[in-house]
């Protein structure tokens, strides 16, 4: 017995030698000390043998056990570390290497725009209201006090999709839509900005698809002066506290009287220059008081209630602060333009 003993030991350390990997390692320690190992056999056929054979045996055995073990463990630390070793070097992060730019987007001037005009609005106490921009031509006309075939629709040349149905001219339907929803409640102060379609050419300074914000207030005792106020705030908000407006009279079917709302031209403060053609002024929007017709359409009676009403181009507003000269700028997406909105 301690013959078979001492052969499976060399067999086993012999073995051992030959091992490649931690999966052999481990294959060959359960074939050894398993429970259905060699070793394990003998060890339990001990019972057999005399007391005076049975220590003597019995730390033969151990010796060969702990021999076989010792020889496992110390491998199984030798690849422990190897494999440590392995992954740190794989895993290995070069922190002096110069950090990797995320290409970052940017807010397109036009929202940027919008967003500081609805944000002055806001302050005021006006909430953001949307519509739809294929819009039936009752929102856009009709309503809006210009009857299918009243002369001043040719003031806005249409995309239209079915008779009944085009691409909104303006953003004005968004006030009838609004007054129908509140069903006669007041006060109602909204700005409503969005895209609209004019069968226009373009050019510098038109495009058949652009950008406007309007103004909507209605409640009882609203007034011509609560109009130019309001619009004072906002052009010193947008240009600049030195600002001043000017109203001369216009006309709009939908608002009667009509003005047409001048800045003071913020490249010259005044004085006159090639921005503002010498004159030293700027138009910027349409205004003025709510039609009765108009009040009446939507169910607002004109005797208890009354309101202004005012339109602008957002390109118009872009392109005079901050100097762009050509409208198709803001469609082209050229990198150059668009980076140079970034940090303003
Ligand atoms: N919708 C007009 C346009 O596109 C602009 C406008 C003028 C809007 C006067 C208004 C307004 O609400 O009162 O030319």
């Amino acid at each position: 017995m301690k013959e078979r003993l001492l052969a499976l030991k060399t067999e086993a350390l012999q073995e051992l030698e030959r091992v490649e990997n931690a999966q052999q390692l481990n294959d060959l320690r359960v074939k050894y000390l398993g429970k259905k190992g060699p070793l394990t056999e003998i060890l339990r056929g001990m019972g057999a043998l005399s007391a005076e054979e049975r220590p003597v045996i019995g730390q033969v055995a151990n010796e060969v056990r702990g021999a076989i073990e010792e020889v496992i463990e110390a491998k199984q630390a030798e690849y422990a570390q190897a494999e440590t070793a392995n992954r740190l070097k794989a895993e290995m992060v070069d922190v002096t290497l110069p950090g990797r730019r995320t290409a970052h987007g940017a807010v397109h001037p036009l929202n940027k725009v919008i967003q500081e005009i609805e944000d002055i609005f806001i302050g005021m106490g006006y909430s953001v209201a949307e519509g739809p921009q294929v819009e039936k031509d009752y929102y856009n006309f009709e309503a809006l006090n210009l009857p299918k075939d009243h002369p001043a629709r040719d003031m806005q040349d249409s995309f239209y999709i079915t008779d009944e149905i085009l691409m909104r001219t303006q953003t004005s339907p968004v006030q009838i839509r609004t007054m129908e929803k509140r069903q006669g409640a007041v006060p109602i102060k909204i700005i409503s900005p969005g895209q609209v379609y004019r069968r226009d050419d373009d050019d510098a300074t038109h495009s058949h698809m652009f950008t406007q914000i309007e103004g909507l207030v209605i409640d009882r005792h609203i007034r011509m002066s609560d109009l130019k106020g309001t619009l004072l705030q906002f052009v010193q908000e947008m240009f600049g506290p030195q600002t001043r407006i000017r109203m001369r009279p216009s006309f709009f079917p939908f608002t009667e009287p009509s003005a047409e709302v001048d800045v003071s031209c913020m490249m010259c403060g005044g004085q006159g220059c090639r921005t503002c053609k010498k004159t030293g002024w700027l138009e910027i929007l349409g205004s003025g008081m709510v039609h009765p017709r108009v009040l009446e359409m939507s169910g607002y009676d004109p005797n208890e209630y009354s309101g202004f009403a005012f339109g602008m181009g957002v390109e118009r507003i872009a392109m005079l602060k901050y100097g762009v000269d050509d409208i198709r700028h803001f469609y082209t997406n050229d990198i150059r333009f668009l980076k140079q909105f970034v940090h303003i």
